[in-house]
């Protein structure tokens, strides 16, 4: 793929829950090998922008036919925002990250079990082979969250969605994932779509930002362009509030 190329676009989404209409009208696209980031408040349809591009809808939930979602990539690899609830309480880490791999590659455990382990060195985390073998609770949610992302490293997929992946976590994680995040895309030119309602990660990460506001896409571009001559109304004043908090 070349750099210009788009890895996903979304046109004309439309969802409606019930009689409600929650997205209207969507159009974007992701640009392959960078990392874009939708914003947006609590409730501005970020999760159901993502969970319509990743093609599962929560139920109830319904495209309007005008929808188009066409991925170019081969496979899209998901973090979601509660790490501890991606995975099963009883089951040892490796094995789990094992399937989710599986889901992706043809490979043996011992294959993983090496490939993981190389990848979480290179992500700087401490003892893999110990940390494969614990069980989901021996570990924090940052740990779990790295557990994540070096999965994502190993299968490589063509894009890695995000949805809020520092969320549920301390500050000084938050910002050791972001990170990474950043080494996987400028190493591995894998795209990143990252959904956050926090302006801090999205000036630490983006180069492209969509800003979503009542399921209505406000405006979308470079991260430079948007910030600093934000076209619309909506964009200044919620640029406004964010930086007058980050003061307080
Ligand atoms: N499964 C669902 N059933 C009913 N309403 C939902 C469901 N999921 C989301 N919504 C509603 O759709 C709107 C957008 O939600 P969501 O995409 O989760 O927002 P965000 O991720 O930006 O916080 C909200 O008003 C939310 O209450
Ligand atoms: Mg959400």
């Amino acid at each position: 793929m070349k750099t210009e190329e788009k890895v996903l676009e979304v046109q004309h989404l439309s969802l409606s829950i019930g009689a409600k209409e929650m997205l209207h009208d969507v159009t974007f696209s992701v640009p392959d090998r960078k990392i874009t980031c939708l914003v947006g408040e609590s409730g501005s349809g970020k999760s159901l922008t993502m969970a319509a591009a990743l093609g599962i809808l929560p139920e109830g939930a319904v495209l309007a036919p005008e929808s188009q979602i066409t991925f170019r990539g081969k496979d899209i690899f998901s973090i979601y925002q509660d790490p501890i609830n991606s995975f099963h309480p009883a089951i040892r880490v490796g094995k789990q990250l094992y399937q989710m791999a599986k889901g992706y590659r043809q490979v043996s455990r011992r294959e993983f079990d090496a490939g993981i382990a190389a990848v979480m060195t290179r992500l700087h985390l401490a003892d893999p082979t110990v940390v494969l073998r614990k069980y989901p609770f021996e570990l924090s949610g940052g740990m779990l969250q790295r557990l994540m992302i070096a999965c994502g490293v190993y299968v490589a997929p063509s894009l890695i969605i995000a949805d809020e992946p520092t969320t549920a976590l301390d500050v000084s994680i938050q910002k050791e994932i972001m990170r990474e995040f950043r080494a996987i895309n400028h190493e591995l030119g894998i795209a990143i779509l990252a959904v956050t309602h926090d302006f801090g990660v999205v000036t630490e990460l983006a180069d492209e930002v969509i800003v979503l506001h009542h399921g209505v896409l406000v405006e979308s571009g470079d991260v430079f362009r948007v910030f600093d001559h934000p076209r619309e109304a909506y964009t200044k004043a919620l640029l406004r509030a964010s930086f007058q908090e980050e003061r307080l």
